[in-house]
Order: C-alpha cells, then sequence, then structure tokens
C-alpha cells in the first residue's frame, strides 16, 4: 500500500528547510486563484444555527454548473468515498493525475490499469474510467464530445466514468455538463469551489452523478457534513456572475503573463498552461534545480520528482514581479 500522497501549500516544512521565515514566501505550489471571491462579513444566524437545508445552495449549484448537483465537503470528499460506493472490478486511472484518485482506490483493492492517452483505454464490463479534466499537473485537456463518447460507451458496459473538473470552472464551455445534451447514465462529475473561487478553505465541491449512484452516496455525508458558513458562502458564491466574468478575464491575462515569462527561461515543448497553473517538464536535475533556486528565493513551487515536472501556480503582479527577478538568474 503506498503512502499518503503529499500536496502543494506545505508551508511550513519550506520555511523550516530553507531557512526563510513563513511570512516572507510566495507560494506558486497549488493552483488557487490568488484572488479569492471576496467573502463578506457573514450574518450571526449562520454562525450560529445549524445548517437546515442544502435545498437553496443545491438550486443555486445546478444553474451554475448547468446540472442538478448535491453539495459535498469538497471534492475530495467524493474521490475517497467513490471507490466503496461503485461496484468496479477494475479502474482506469491518468498515468499522471492528482494522485488521491489512485490512493483511494487502492483502499478499496480495485484493480488498477493505467492509460497514457484516452484511445488506449479498453474498458470492459463494469469497468470504471477516472479522467481528471484539465488535468493536474500536466494540463492535458480533453474535448467534452470525446468525454461524452467514452461515458456513452461505458454506460453500455455498466461501467463508470468519473470526471474531476476541478479545474474547469475558469473555461466553463469545457465542461460536459455545459454541452446541451442528456447526460450519460456513467457519468460522475466533480467539482470544487477551492479553485477558481480561490476558496480551498471553507471545503465545498458539488457532485453530478445519477440518482442510482446520489442514494449510495449522499447517506455516507451524515448530517451537517457542509457547515452553515460554507454554504452561505457558496450560495452567494455560485450566483455571483458580474464576479465569474472578471475573474475568467484576469486569469487568461495572468495565464498569458506567467506563461510569457516562463518562455524567457523554457522551451515551448516543455511548458503548458491552464488560467490557474502553468507546468513545466524538464530533466529530472533540472526540475530539482528550479525548485530549489526559486525555494531558495522564497518563492516555493510544486515540484513532482516522480514525473520530473514542476508545476507553477498564477499570481498576481507582484507575484509575477517577485518570480522574474528569482528566474532572473536561472537558467535552462
Ligand atoms: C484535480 C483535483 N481534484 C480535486 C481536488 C480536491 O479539491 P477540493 O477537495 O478542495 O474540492 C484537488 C485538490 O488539489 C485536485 O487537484
Amino acid at each position: 500500500m503506498s503512502a499518503a500522497p503529499l500536496h502543494g501549500g506545505r508551508l511550513l516544512a519550506a520555511a523550516e528547510q530553507f531557512r526563510i521565515p513563513l511570512n516572507d514566501w510566495l507560494d506558486l505550489s497549488t493552483g488557487i486563484n490568488p484572488t479569492s471571491w471576496p467573502v463578506p462579513a457573514l450574518p450571526d444566524h449562520v454562525w450560529q444555527r445549524l445548517p437546515d437545508s442544502y435545498a437553496p445552495l443545491e438550486a443555486v449549484a445546478g444553474d451554475y454548473y448547468g446540472a442538478p448537483v448535491f453539495a459535498v465537503p469538497g471534492s475530495q470528499w467524493a474521490i475517497q468515498t467513490l471507490p466503496s460506493v461503485l461496484n468496479a472490478e477494475r479502474v482506469w486511472l491518468p498515468l499522471e493525475g492528482y494522485e488521491e484518485h489512485q490512493y483511494w482506490w487502492q483502499q478499496y483493492q480495485h484493480r488498477m490499469l493505467k492509460y497514457e492517452t484516452l484511445d488506449s483505454i479498453t474498458p470492459q464490463h463494469g469497468d470504471s474510467v477516472v479522467v481528471i479534466n484539465p488535468n493536474n499537473p500536466t494540463t492535458h485537456t480533453e474535448n467534452p464530445e470525446t468525454l461524452l463518447r467514452l461515458a456513452d460507451h461505458l454506460t453500455t458496459l455498466q461501467g463508470h466514468l468519473i470526471l474531476d473538473e476541478a479545474f474547469v470552472d475558469p473555461t466553463p464551455h469545457a465542461s460536459v455538463l455545459h454541452q446541451n445534451r442528456m447526460l450519460p447514465d456513467s457519468l460522475v462529475v466533480l467539482r470544487s469551489l477551492g479553485k477558481f473561487f480561490g476558496l480551498a478553505g471553507v471545503r465545498l465541491g458539488f457532485v453530478y452523478c445519477n440518482d442510482a449512484i446520489r442514494a449510495r452516496l449522499q447517506p455516507k455525508l451524515g448530517p451537517w457534513a457542509i457547515s452553515h458558513p460554507a454554504a452561505w458562502i457558496g450560495e452567494q458564491a455560485l450566483q455571483d456572475t458580474q464576479w465569474h466574468r472578471h475573474a475568467r478575464a484576469w486569469l487568461m491575462s495572468q495565464q498569458t503573463q506567467l506563461h510569457g515569462l516562463l518562455q524567457q527561461h523554457i522551451k515551448p515543448t516543455q511548458l503548458h498552461s491552464t488560467p490557474l497553473f502553468c507546468t513545466v517538464q524538464l530533466p529530472s536535475a533540472k526540475a530539482t534545480d528550479l525548485f530549489n533556486h526559486c525555494a531558495g528565493q522564497g518563492i516555493l513551487l510544486r515540484h513532482f520528482p516522480q514525473w520530473d515536472r514542476i508545476r507553477v501556480g498564477i499570481t498576481t503582479k507582484n507575484g509575477l514581479e517577485r518570480l522574474q527577478s528569482a528566474l532572473q538568474c536561472w537558467d535552462l
């Protein structure tokens, strides 16, 4: 059994290792929008009372996502619970991708198969397939039509397509939930309030799935699994269409700038980006060198040594300037 996966955002460990005070770090290790939805002061009753019903939150979420969904305490909850309710004999996982998927399928002793590209998958009766779209960390993005065709095929095999769309919000047309068609029975979609809204600490996510899976999954939440403040914040944030538009435009512009800055130091073939992060693939020693070089200057990147990748989160104007000066004395 492999150890629990490590994640970005481990600033305390970095502060100790590189002997730089915690407050002096620029954290680019996560891929979370640094200009999060501005949370106002919450009404007292939201703190004082238990959440009564999630129906208003889920109605607003249904409008935002384009399909009926139910609320969970972060899409991570669904990742770690789905393997206990789906009767998959075998599960197909991306060769590279958010490692919690593999970790939790492994806990339930399902047979795991790895794929490099979707067209190399040969699913059998009852198989589950996990796709992360866009992929974290590779940035690889699948066309929603391709994914829906795969889901149609899995429906005929009584299998499941588990689609992790945690990073899709900046490009909503890339979601399978916005394709204006009947959704296949095999489809399970995970959404997160952590990335685009920059509210990872709130612990709120959503699941789309058929009624039978929902009936097995939802009771595992127990009462009040989503805090009243989280439900209140989610309800407001999901309705704030003006903020959505502004955030999408801002993230695209920061993506262009971060990509452009990295391109001055890294070959175009080694650099890929999404509106929430850029990922660099380098020879092993160079990847370690880039990570250490930036960390030495108080900039935390996310190093994936197993794949020789470095992920750099989208940042503000100040963050870009700091990264630019750090990279001035680093060369490939
Ligand atoms: C691809 C992917 N999916 C899901 C999650 C879980 O996010 P959350 O539980 O905050 O919704 C993460 C977290 O980093 C992620 O990278």
